[in-house]
């Protein structure tokens, strides 16, 4: 009797082991830099939620905001270690890897987030996905954030002279330092984390972002005016660590791929009343004043920063330009 109920025993224990041994879903760590109520963090639960959804038990994906796992300098030698498995950097910042995405950072490249839509739905966009691929990242989609506006510490910011020797904040970014010193300012490049406390401390002037992240991260609390100039955009690219995708189980892939694409097509899709929303609770603030700008102050921004297109030709190509440039047409 007592053998009996020492291999039933057996048996159980090996059982349930055996059961939570395969149950152990596997961990995918998303990692980001901005804060939840934004575009890109809604759309990176939107993915946790999505893919726990496909694949239950399978799956369990960790969201990291506001650059609590890895910040700017560390996040993609962070995916190319497999430390963590996607971020979304903004196209701004993979310079070290290709020339060619710069064509995204060219000031008054898209008119909206519409036309650059269209441009990265088309075959040129579709491609520079897989850009980086050779180098460890593969680009899995694109998602939008917003036009970028200008702030600083000043009462008036109409026209590029109101710049004039002033320390800008700017993203990792050649064109963007580019873009800076072609109005006369100084670009300061840094990380995103370290903004808010380097508008308040006056170690730059001013900055260049979104309604969204401008909001969420209170930079409207210590600038005093911003200019809707709508100059360039803040867009992004999720990219993961190519090998580890490649040899993902199929059913793990396809999953993961169905709540990639449907976690873009949500997160694109509120990306604009998000950044509407952000506005005009700055606007309620009462803090920062919003500068209104002629069409003449605009036109006056656009000529200024003209030269950088042809100063950044030899690395973007021409036809990659002609392409992005010809997008809303
Ligand atoms: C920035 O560094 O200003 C942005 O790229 C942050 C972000 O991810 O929106």
């Amino acid at each position: 009797m007592k053998v009996r109920l020492l291999s039933a025993l057996v048996a159980s224990t090996v059982l349930a082991f055996a059961g939570s041994a395969m149950a152990a879903p596997m961990i995918v760590k998303f990692s980001h830099v901005v804060a939840e109520k934004t575009p890109k963090g809604q759309a990176a639960l939107k993915f946790k939620e999505l893919a726990e959804k496909y694949l239950p038990g399978k799956v369990e994906v960790q969201v990291f905001p506001s650059s609590q796992l890895f910040g700017d300098a560390k996040e993609v030698e962070a995916v190319l270690l497999g430390d963590v498995q996607f971020i979304a950097p903004s196209l701004s910042k993979f310079d070290r890897f290709t020339k060619k995405l710069q064509v995204y950072d060219l000031p008054f490249m898209f008119p909206s987030t519409e036309v650059l839509d269209k441009f990265q739905s088309g075959p040129q966009g579709q491609a520079l996905l897989t850009e980086m691929k050779s180098k460890g990242l593969l680009g899995l989609a694109y998602w939008h954030n917003g036009m970028k506006e200008l702030s600083t510490n000043k009462d008036k910011l109409a026209r590029p002279e109101d710049v004039s020797g002033l320390k800008f904040r700017i993203q990792a970014s050649d064109v963007l330092e580019a873009q800076f010193r072609a109005v006369g300012a100084n670009p300061q490049k840094m990380a995103f984390s370290e903004v808010y406390q380097a508008l308040q401390t006056g170690v730059v002037d001013g900055q260049e972002n979104t309604w969204s992240n401008i909001y969420s991260q209170k930079f409207f609390e210590v600038q005093k005016t911003i200019a809707e100039t709508n100059h360039g955009v803040i867009d992004y690219m999720v990219v993961t660590n190519a090998p580890w995708w490649d040899k993902l189980p199929a059913d793990i892939k396809a999953g993961l791929s169905k709540a990639m694409n449907e976690a873009t097509a949500y997160g694109n899709k509120i990306a604009s009343d998000l950044n509407d929303e952000a506005r005009a609770k700055i606007v309620d603030a009462n803090k920062a004043k919003i500068q209104k700008l002629s069409k003449e102050d605009l036109a006056a921004w656009q000529k200024a920063m003209a030269p950088v297109w042809k100063q950044f030709e030899p690395g973007i190509g021409a036809d990659l330009i002609k392409a992005a440039s010809s997008a809303g047409n």
